[in-house]
């Protein structure tokens, strides 16, 4: 229960960048349903939703609109100088800070703003929260480069030691929601048998990083996908990939995937919030990680058979059993069931890139010192 969990009833939920495209619809997610969660033997629980954006205007008007919704969330808007106030008793931080994509751009051409808008968010995070106990979910791109340059940050503070490397995670989900619903689309043009009813959408496993090629959907592992022809799945394959540039073209390059976005994410926090409320010991998620701490040593149970099989990169998304301490184990044997065509073409190339994203996020702080 919370009150054990985080010295308090309060669950504090903050979003950075909050006055964004994926901020603002993340917000209304969260201050319209999360209190859904909250069961009626927590009578004692309250969820503080704090909001902080350097648009001072459109956070204010954000939080004004939301006070509205007739949900028992409390709602506060923080800009400027007010970070150390919305970051004080956070149990878990979600960052859509930065900048997004424009047509023609690469998430890895955003790398320069977003690992300056993002570190610094990191120094105010290390001055203001209590590691020991927090979750951060890392949504600004390229989560390949970025979750390496929050890591070394987070774990060279002198708050370190609370094993925070352990519950900071890159989100990749919008991956496998994209991999579920263009396999489903799919399924009812092709007019396939998927052993699925109507309502059902089928779960794809994604792994590898969250870029282009690194993104590897494994949708050998998804047996609704059993009787399409590779053709059909190199298609798909090839569509969750580059899914995003979809949007952005569509958006004219007035924006990047928001809602979708924000649909995604806020599955990923009511996990979390399922972890926070008691609700379950355990919760098993898909996310770009560090494998090892800040000691070099292996993160959890599955790190050194996982980097065994991806030549030792340091970062990977894999599918985890977490806990309230963090990242508990890693389910690396989904490595050893992919077919060979995801093991001999995808996982080579994902590696390869990977290792570039990678060093550019670890090379980050040296290269601005
Ligand atoms: P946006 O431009 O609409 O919103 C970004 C917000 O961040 C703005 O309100 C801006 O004022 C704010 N901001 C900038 N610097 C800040 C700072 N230092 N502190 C606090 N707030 C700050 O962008 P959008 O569409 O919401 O995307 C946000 C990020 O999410 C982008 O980096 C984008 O590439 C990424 N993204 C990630 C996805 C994923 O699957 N992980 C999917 C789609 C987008």
């Amino acid at each position: 229960m919370p009150t054990d969990l985080q010295n308090t009833t309060t669950i504090k939920i903050v979003v950075l960048g909050a006055a964004g495209g994926i901020g603002q619809s993340l917000s209304l997610l969260i201050k319209s349903q999360i209190h859904y969660m909250v069961r009626g033997t927590q009578s004692d629980i309250r969820i503080h939703l704090a909001l902080y954006d350097i648009n001072e205007d459109m956070v204010s008007g954000v939080v004004a609109d939301l006070s509205h919704v007739d949900t028992p969330v409390t709602i506060s808007a923080h800009y400027n100088d007010g970070l150390q106030e919305c970051l004080t008793n956070a149990s878990i931080i979600l960052i859509p800070a930065g900048v997004p994509r424009k047509p023609g751009m690469t998430r890895d051409d955003l790398f320069t703003v977003n690992a300056g808008i993002v570190s610094q968010l990191t120094d105010s995070i290390i001055k203001y929260c209590d590691l020991s106990k927090l979750f951060i979910l890392l949504i600004s791109n390229p989560i390949n480069s970025l979750v390496p340059v929050m890591i070394q940050k987070l774990i060279s503070s002198e708050n370190n030691g609370y094993g925070i490397e352990k519950r900071l995670f890159g989100i990749t989900i919008l991956d496998s929601t994209r991999g579920s619903t263009f396999l489903k689309d799919t399924i009812i043009s092709q007019k396939t048998s998927s052993g699925l009813h109507n309502m059902e959408m089928p779960q794809v496993p994604v792994i590898g990083g969250h870029s282009g090629n690194t993104i590897i959907p494994v949708y050998s592992q998804c047996p609704a996908a059993d009787n399409l022809s590779q053709e059909t799945i190199n298609h798909l394959v090839h569509r969750v990939q580059y899914g995003g540039d979809e949007i952005v073209q569509a958006k004219k390059g007035k924006g990047s995937a928001t809602l979708s976005m924000a649909h995604s994410s806020f599955k990923m926090l009511t996990k979390f919030m399922d972890l926070l409320l008691g609700n379950t010991p355990d919760i098993t998620i898909t996310s770009f990680i560090s494998l090892r701490d800040s000691k070099n040593e292996p993160i959890a149970q599955g790190s050194i058979e996982l980097q065994s099989r991806i030549q030792d990169l340091q970062f990977f998304a894999i599918p985890t059993e977490v806990t309230l301490q963090g990242i508990n184990e890693i389910k690396y044997k989904i490595i050893d069931y992919l077919n060979s065509k995801e093991s001999n073409d995808l996982l080579p190339i994902c590696i390869n890139e990977l290792k570039k994203n990678i060093d550019q996020g670890l090379n980050f702080h040296k290269s601005i010192k």
